[in-house]
């Protein structure tokens, strides 16, 4: 019984003394420790051992700068660690690899710039990773290498400017990909390949203008395309006739539409595709053509592309009056040849030349419609 005694009394004081060293960095001690809140307490860097019990540690708006190789020890118990608002810009090779089971870990506001294939060894069963505003410039296929189970992934406001080709192959799980506020210029296909389980891939507030026509085409669970506010000015049907979904989503809004008949064509079939939904379709609006500027673009619909068809009946109506004047000079030589050789009566001459004055009225009368109409269009798109 004394033993026992004793005994219980060494494990309260040691494990009290686990928690009164947490207690001195400043952490909140109230309770069993399960939730270790260590948020704002000035603490410079990753204390050695989590307290036994920790499911969550919250180590958030502290200087921790460097995260060492093998931190915190050995832990299973731990399911989530927020360190954001640190100063952490070193992550050392397998620096999270002894938190078996980590969930959730927040490194938003943080100083990252490279993602090494060390940094997610041992995060099989990580969930959310979030790493928006830090300092990434590039993705390679090296960065989430371990994150298999991975199915939120945050980059929002990073300084992003290229994703090589399979960055993103190790994470058939993912269903977010949060890449907003980047610095993406173009998107090249094969970028997004393995993303098979993603729903929403949200691209806003970069600086794209080009997008390869395939890009899209491995993301067959996404149901929702954010482009908003982005530098495209055209798009190429293509690029999204590949999105091979039940039903998706696409946003575009803010961007500098160059509202050309191609463009207009490739709107007309994109929405009469049934699974591709053009939520803010009618906001959109045009930069270019320079008469068009902020014209929505569902409002220039048919104007412009109706002048494009009237120059193309005036060009057909042109070429059909050349051919018709060709053949009926051909016809008149060959007449006045006939009657040169064989003297035949003036009658029938005199005939053919009233068709041949009625024909090329008809024609002039034509080409004058088809040019007055074309005209007016144009005045009305000034
Ligand atoms: C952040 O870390 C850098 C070195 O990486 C250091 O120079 C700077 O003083 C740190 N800032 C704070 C607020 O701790
Ligand atoms: C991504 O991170 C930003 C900045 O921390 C945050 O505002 C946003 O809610 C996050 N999005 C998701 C889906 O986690
Ligand atoms: C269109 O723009 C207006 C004003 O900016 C906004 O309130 C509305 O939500 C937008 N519609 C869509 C579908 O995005």
């Amino acid at each position: 019984m004394k033993d026992f005694l004793f005994l219980l009394l060494v494990v309260t004081e040691a494990s009290s003394r686990s928690h009164s060293s947490w207690c001195d960095l400043g952490c909140d001690c109230r309770g069993d420790l399960r939730f270790t809140i260590c948020s704002r307490a000035l603490i410079p860097q990753l204390p050695a051992r989590v307290p036994p019990n920790t499911e969550l540690l919250d180590l958030s708006d502290n200087h921790i700068s460097v995260i060492p190789e093998r931190s915190l020890s050995k832990n299973r118990k731990i399911r989530v660690l927020l360190l954001q608002n640190n100063n952490i810009s070193v992550v050392e090779d397998g620096g999270f690899s002894q938190l078996e089971f980590l969930q959730k870990l927040d490194l938003s506001w943080n100083q990252i710039s490279t993602l090494t294939e060390g940094f997610s060894i041992g995060l099989a069963f990580l969930r959310e990773l979030q790493l928006a505003h830090n300092r990434l410039t590039s993705l390679d296929s090296r960065s989430f290498l371990h994150l298999d189970g991975l199915q939120r992934l945050n980059l929002t406001s990073n300084s992003i400017h290229t994703i090589q080709i399979r960055s993103f192959s190790s994470m058939s799980s993912l269903r977010q990909l949060h890449l907003e506020g980047n610095q993406l210029t173009s998107l090249r296909s094969g970028i997004f390949s393995m993303l098979r389980s993603l729903e929403v891939l949200n691209l806003g507030g970069n600086q794209i203008s080009e997008t390869e026509p395939g890009v899209f085409k491995p993301l067959v669970s996404m149901t929702l395309l954010n482009l908003a506010n982005n530098h495209m000015s055209t798009v190429q049907f293509k690029t999204f006739l590949s999105i091979h979904t039940y039903s998706t989503h696409i946003l575009l809004e803010d961007n500098p539409w160059n509202c050309d008949c191609d463009l207009q064509r490739v709107f007309r079939k994109l929405r009469s595709i049934q699974r591709l939904f053009l939520d803010d379709y009618y906001n959109l609006t045009c930069k270019e053509p320079a008469v068009l500027e902020d014209y929505r673009l569902m409002d220039v619909d048919t104007e412009l592309c109706l002048a494009e068809t009237v120059t193309v009946l005036i060009i057909t109506a042109t070429v059909v009056i050349t051919v018709l004047a060709a053949m009926l000079m051909g016809e008149r030589k060959r007449k006045k040849k006939k009657r040169g050789s064989t003297g035949r009566s003036r009658g029938s001459c005199r005939m053919s030349r009233t068709t041949e004055t009625q024909l090329l009225n008809h024609v002039a009368i034509l080409f004058y419609f088809f040019n007055s109409l074309f005209s007016s269009k144009e005045r009305r798109l000034k």
